[in-house]
């Protein structure tokens, strides 16, 4: 209890926020509890009071205070066409600030599709060159927690895990916490022993889709996905896309946004 709190500074790109959305909602544990107990959250351009110079006031403070102690959480990525002006942040472009704070970063949280892979804003014909964090800096160990947007408690997860051990968890090659990203939808999915018996949604709304049989047939791409949504849910555990009727769309994957599209069978 007497120790700091660790110092996290997460920036925001090119993005939709819903990440942030998905992390507000942890229930285990509360969001509160991460943001007030456990780190010190001094940079959130959408969730902290300041704003204009005093927030980038504290930016800079902050980095200077800490030089190589504090975590960079990403949410989003640079787009990089034009010199970066599809993303200004402060007045310059995001990428910039991102270089400056990612250089004396302990470690780096690329959070979600976007800052993991790119995500949507990186379909092609990707006009502004949105590119994620790790194709940008090359010298900090990197987590991704891809998702979009990632489960809320596999976010405060990777928070807790880093804070408690005071380490980085086990990556997969992708770089994503094996914790989490071990196994696919397909290996723990409910509907799974439809799959097996040859049971599949044909169309919605079918007679099989209101008995709950599998969605393979109708585009669900839980067999190619890694994630926790069939172990941890969503919404405290809840409910996830699956058991609300709709086949996964490998939100996780890089490259969800154009090879699971009908664009990238033309
Ligand atoms: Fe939004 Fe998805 Fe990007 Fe997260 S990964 S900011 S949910 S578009
Ligand atoms: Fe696998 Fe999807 Fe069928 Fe579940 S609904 S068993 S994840 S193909
Ligand atoms: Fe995304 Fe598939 Fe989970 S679409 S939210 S990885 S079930």
């Amino acid at each position: 209890e007497t120790k700091p709190r660790t110092p996290v500074l997460w920036l925001h790109g090119l993005e939709c926020t819903c990440c942030s959305e998905s992390f507000i909602r942890s229930a285990h544990p509360l969001a509160k509890d991460v943001v007030l107990s456990m780190i010190s959250l001094d940079y959130d351009d959408t969730l902290m009071a300041s704003a204009g110079h005093q927030a980038e006031a504290i930016l800079d403070e902050v980095m200077e205070k800490y030089k190589g102690n504090y975590i960079l959480a990403v949410e989003g990525n640079p787009p990089l066409n034009e010199d970066g002006m599809y993303c200004i942040i402060g007045g310059k472009p995001f990428v910039d600030q991102l270089k400056k704070v990612a250089k004396d970063a302990k470690a780096i949280i690329s959070w979600g599709s976007c800052a993991s892979y790119g995500c949507v804003q990186a379909a092609r014909p990707n006009p502004t060159r949105a590119t994620p964090v790790h194709e940008v800096i090359f010298d900090k160990p990197i987590i991704k927690v891809p998702g979009c947007p990632p489960i809320a408690e596999v976010m405060t997860g990777v928070i807790t895990y880093m804070l408690t051990f005071d380490r980085l968890p086990d990556l997969d090659r992708q770089g994503r916490p094996k914790m989490f990203y071990s196994q696919r939808i397909h290996d723990k999915c409910y509907r799974r022993p439809h799959f097996d018996a040859g049971q599949y949604v044909e169309s919605f709304d079918d007679e099989g889709a209101r008995k709950g049989y599998c969605l393979y047939k109708v585009g669900c791409k839980g067999p190619t996905t890694y994630n926790a949504c069939s172990t941890v849910r969503w919404n405290d555990g809840v409910s996830f896309p699956i058991q609300a009727g709709h086949g996964c769309i490998g939100c996780s994957e890089d490259g969800f946004w154009d090879k699971g599209s009908w664009y990238a069978r033309l």
